[in-house]
């Protein structure tokens, strides 16, 4: 889909690769981009950045793991802008640890990473589908594709993201709807940050049990160095380039679906391979 004149949403929009995306979807000619996060203010800055860039915005202040709040969100794009053409999903928490990791944690990153495209999807559908086209962008990540090491909440969740983004494809992809699933390593973000404030009282996840600092934290940690590290406009460029292309998978690491394809070739010894990455970053190795 080529964005230019397209009524987007980005959900997640005032910080890392919503801001960038929102920033990058303007540029390109979207007729209006609307910038929902739980952060209204930095939702209302980014959207000033736009408009002073010469671009319509509209900033809604949005937790996407109320239901309640998803329609809204539509309701007032929709309201302002008269449809959706472009749905990115993409507001994501992590939360460090293992099956230890308390209930109400759990919960609340299944909410934000998963239950939330859910409502997306249930909520934007509808138009869309009577219009006969749109499109829905879900951030997930690497980690959906391969694991988090050091987050099995991160790790779950972004399979379950990765595997509804499949199901809405092939479920609605000859109904005119397009769906891309955006899977980065490690991206320059406040990610570390946010996820401590949404989540609350969780030590930050390089503090936890020794575990491995997450690549998804956006520190640059030992893991995301295997790799290197993106900045998210670097990623909202490939979002862009994935969209015009009608790509499922857009990549910005590309060595990502080398990782996959080894996953699914052998998966034993994709599992000794990343216990030997483990180790070696925990020092152990
Ligand atoms: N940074 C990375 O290394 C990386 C890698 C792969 C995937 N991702 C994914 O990219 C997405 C964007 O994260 P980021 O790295 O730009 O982090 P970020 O913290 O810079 O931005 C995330 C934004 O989402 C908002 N948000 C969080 N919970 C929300 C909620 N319930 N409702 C609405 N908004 C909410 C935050 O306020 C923040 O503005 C996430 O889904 C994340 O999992 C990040």
């Amino acid at each position: 889909m080529d964005v230019r004149d397209r009524v987007a949403v980005v959900t997640g929009g005032a910080s890392g690769i919503g801001r960038s995306l929102g920033l990058a979807l303007a540029a390109r000619g979207a007729a209006a981009v609307v910038v929902a996060d739980t952060d209204a203010v930095g939702a209302q800055a980014v959207a000033r950045e736009i408009t002073l860039g010469g671009g319509t915005a509209l900033a809604v202040p949005c937790d996407v793991s109320r239901e309640a709040d998803v329609q809204t969100l539509i309701a007032r794009a929709e309201e302002a802008f008269t449809r959706i053409d472009v749905f990115c999903s993409n507001a994501g928490i992590i939360v460090a640890g293992g099956v230890e990791v308390p209930d109400p944690a759990w919960s609340r990153i299944w909410a934000v990473n998963v239950q939330s495209h859910v409502y997306v999807a249930r909520a934007v559908l509808p138009g869309m589908l009577a219009r006969g086209e749109g499109y829905l962008v879900i951030t997930a990540s690497a980690a959906g594709l391969l694991t988090q090491l050091g987050s099995a909440p991160y790790a779950v969740t972004k399979h379950a993201a990765v595997a509804l983004a499949e199901w809405l494809a092939i479920t609605h992809g000859d109904q005119g709807i397009g769906v891309s699933c955006l899977c980065p390593q490690a991206v320059t973000t406040n990610l570390g940050a946010t996820s401590l404030r949404e989540v609350g009282g969780l030590p930050p996840p390089a503090a936890r049990d020794g575990a491995v600092p997450s690549q998804d934290a956006g520190s640059v940690s030992r893991q995301a160095a295997v790799d290197g590290v993106l900045t998210p406009d670097q990623v909202a460029a490939s979002v862009i380039e994935g969209l015009a292309d009608e790509r499922f998978l857009i990549l910005p690491h590309p060595e990502v679906a080398t990782y996959e394809r080894r996953r699914a070739t052998d998966r034993d010894r994709w599992l000794g391979g990343m216990r030997r990455l483990q180790a070696h970053l925990a020092g152990k190795g």
